[in-house]
């Protein structure tokens, strides 16, 4: 009972103080924050302005603005081979998600650590009740903060620096070498290979079938040369895309890497 009669009299105390020296929040705080608004809508909008009329229209022309280019690369809607990424703030998220694995963890990353840290959030005014601020004498909830902050650092930082997962791994390429006895030259295309064509192919077990694209582990052995795999890709029989935008050395080495593999023992 004493403990409620404390606490009312300290709400009853800081009410009066208000009264004695505070301002009320209307129209006094209310101004100030309508005021800064307004300031911030306005530096987002000058800013918008002079990277507009700064900048030049077409992508990779020179003079490209004190605020950065319009465009680096004009869109296409035609992308197949676009590796999706996010906002520098959400990195950390990103390589959380790298961490726990798909399919068995990433409930884990995506629902499971999110809530428990949240449900600890909410329910920290309810589980520490001092009065003490000075962080020195808060040493739980201090080191928690930091620890909280460098992991998010240390997440961002990886998010940001990770090399892009080829569709296959450099183990998976090396055992490609291996069991398909493929000869070195063939290594530049089967890592664009492994990039590219591994969403809807696969290749000895690595990649995934999609679309009904056929397994090209010995796709070699049917007796089609360089050129005709150049022709393949170009064109892009049935569901296939064409990948003619593609610089002409990497389709001719992915082509020499198809014509190499003739299969497990071939070669
Ligand atoms: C979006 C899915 C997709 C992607 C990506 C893709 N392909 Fe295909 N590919 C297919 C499909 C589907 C077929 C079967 C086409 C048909 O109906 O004949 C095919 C057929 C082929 C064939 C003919 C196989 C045969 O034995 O006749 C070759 C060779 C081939 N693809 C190579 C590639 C290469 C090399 C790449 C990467 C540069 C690639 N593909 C990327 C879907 C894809």
């Amino acid at each position: 009972m004493a403990r409620v009669d404390e606490r009312r009299q300290a709400y009853a105390s800081y009410k009066e103080d208000v009264q004695r020296r505070g301002k009320p929040f209307y129209p006094y705080a209310m101004f100030h924050d309508t005021v800064m608004s307004v300031v911030v809508v306005a530096v987002i909008v000058a800013l918008a302005c002079i990277w507009y009329f700064d900048s030049n229209e077409e992508p990779g022309e020179e003079g490209a603005g004190i605020l950065g280019p319009r465009y680096t690369e004009k869109a296409d809607p035609g992308t197949i081979s676009f590796i999706p990424r996010p906002d520098w703030y959400f990195f950390f998220l990103f390589y959380l998600l790298r961490i726990f694995k798909w399919p068995e963890s990433v409930i884990l990353a995506t629902i499971g650590v999110p809530t428990i840290l949240l449900i600890l959030l909410i329910s920290l005014p309810f589980l520490d009740r001092r009065r003490e601020r000075r962080p020195l004498r808060r040493p739980v909830a201090v080191v928690a903060g930091v620890l909280v902050m460098i992991s998010m650092g240390v997440l961002t930082y990886k998010g940001g620096t990770v090399r892009e997962a080829l569709g296959a791994t450099a183990a998976e390429i090396d055992t490609w070498f291996q069991r398909n006895n493929l000869p070195e030259e063939a290594r530049p295309g089967a890592e664009f290979f492994a990039e590219t064509c591994t969403q809807c192919h696969t290749y000895l077990g690595s990649g995934s079938a999609n679309l009904g694209a056929p397994d090209l582990s010995a796709v070699g052995a049917t007796g089609r040369n360089v050129e005709a795999f150049i022709q393949i890709m170009r064109e892009g029989p049935g569901a296939m895309p064409s990948f003619a935008t593609q610089p002409e050395e990497n389709l001719r080495a992915i082509a020499v890497f198809l014509e190499a593999s003739k299969g497990p023992g071939g070669g």
